[in-house]
């Protein structure tokens, strides 16, 4: 019987906009023809920033990426959107390879991590939603997303890009076979998968918000106006994809989702493709 996490499927850095990189993998879907993007950012500004530090699963490829593009010593701010284990993977491994890396979280974010990895004191800023960070050349606006699976979650908007890490925000899975950018998923796959992901597996509340502040929420995210939106869990949104992506956010708490899986659908996935020896 195996306990090995499932091997990703690697993919290069995506360039999103001028000296701003999408680190890449992807997670095949348990029985099914889908992919589920794990990504990270790197900012190789006037003081370079990562933005959440992948999966152990894809270690070695996620530091061979990161450090392709920004040298371990010039590395100044590690941002952390949030303490899910796919967003703090790599971290202990950053913070050894990069002396001069501070760690950018919150109260809740250290408090809820303690327990797995104790935040250096002397490394640690807190920045809540509503706060600002200068990394030198540009500024780092932080923001609540309209939806999160863990309370320390802030979005992330890049002052002179303009590119939005929205972390978990628009995730969606992706076919067997990953794609780059949204607008190479079929519209309907698209429009089903962000509402699968969206109600079963980051915000179940969603059904039960208070639809007008909810929208409130997704139009002051909007009003930002990110020249891209880059995320987790989801290709790269740009171009006239963000309006529709905007839309089928704002729509969620309306939008009936596929049927969550169930045992029986377990029963058939072990059926279809046995157990491991
Ligand atoms: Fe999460
Ligand atoms: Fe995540």
């Amino acid at each position: 019987m195996s306990f090995e996490p499932v091997e990703p499927i690697h993919l290069p850095p995506l360039e999103v906009a001028a000296d701003t990189f999408l680190i890449r993998a992807a997670q095949p879907a348990l029985g099914a023809p889908l992919s589920v993007a794990l990504n990270s950012l790197v900012i190789r500004g006037a003081e370079p920033v990562i933005v959440d530090t992948g999966t152990t699963s894809n270690r070695q490829g996620w530091l061979d990426d990161v450090f392709s593009l920004v040298e371990p010593g010039e590395v100044r701010w590690v941002v952390l959107s949030h303490e899910d284990h796919d967003h703090v993977g790599n971290l202990t491994e950053v913070l050894d390879r990069c002396p001069q890396a501070t760690v950018v979280a919150n109260w809740a974010l250290t408090e809820r991590l303690g327990p797995e990895i104790g935040l250096p004191l002397d490394r640690l800023r807190w920045v809540d939603a509503g706060g600002t960070l200068d990394v030198g050349d540009r500024h780092l606006r932080f923001t609540r997303p309209p939806v999160y699976d863990s309370p320390t979650t802030r979005a992330v908007l890049d002052s002179l890009t303009g590119v939005l890490w929205a972390s978990d925000a628009f995730a969606t899975p992706m076919g067997s076979e990953p794609v780059d950018r949204v607008e190479d998923l079929p519209p309907p796959m698209w429009a089903e998968g962000f509402a699968m992901f969206h109600h079963h597996a980051l915000a179940p509340w969603l059904s039960l918000v208070d639809v007008v502040g909810y929208e409130e929420q997704v139009a002051a995210m909007a009003a930002s106006a990110p020249s891209a939106i880059v995320g987790a869990h989801t290709p790269l949104i740009d171009g006239p994809s963000i309006e529709r992506a905007i839309e089928l956010l704002a729509t969620l708490p309306a939008t009936v989702p596929p049927p969550h899986p169930d045992q029986e659908a377990l029963e058939a996935i072990v059926a279809t493709i046995g157990l491991p020896a």
